[in-house]
């Protein structure tokens, strides 16, 4: 499975890179830097706390 971010749907909450600063990263205004990652099942607590915290469900894993 892939952790992608939809940096169009970004709208710059910066709550992914609050919960997980080690797995997410923001640019200066505070938008996700792209991330295109394989990940596992059970997901990571890290990366599932960022999915769970973004409100525009701008991160995704598939
Ligand atoms: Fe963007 Fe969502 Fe993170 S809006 S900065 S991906 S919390």
């Amino acid at each position: 499975m892939k952790l992608t971010i939809d940096t169009a749907k970004c709208s710059g909450h910066a709550r992914c890179y609050a919960v997980a600063p080690d797995v997410f990263d923001i640019d200066d205004l505070g938008y996700a830097m792209p991330i295109d990652r394989e990940v596992t099942e059970p997901l990571d607590e890290d990366i599932a706390a960022g999915v769970a915290a973004c409100p525009e469900r701008a991160i995704s894993v598939r």
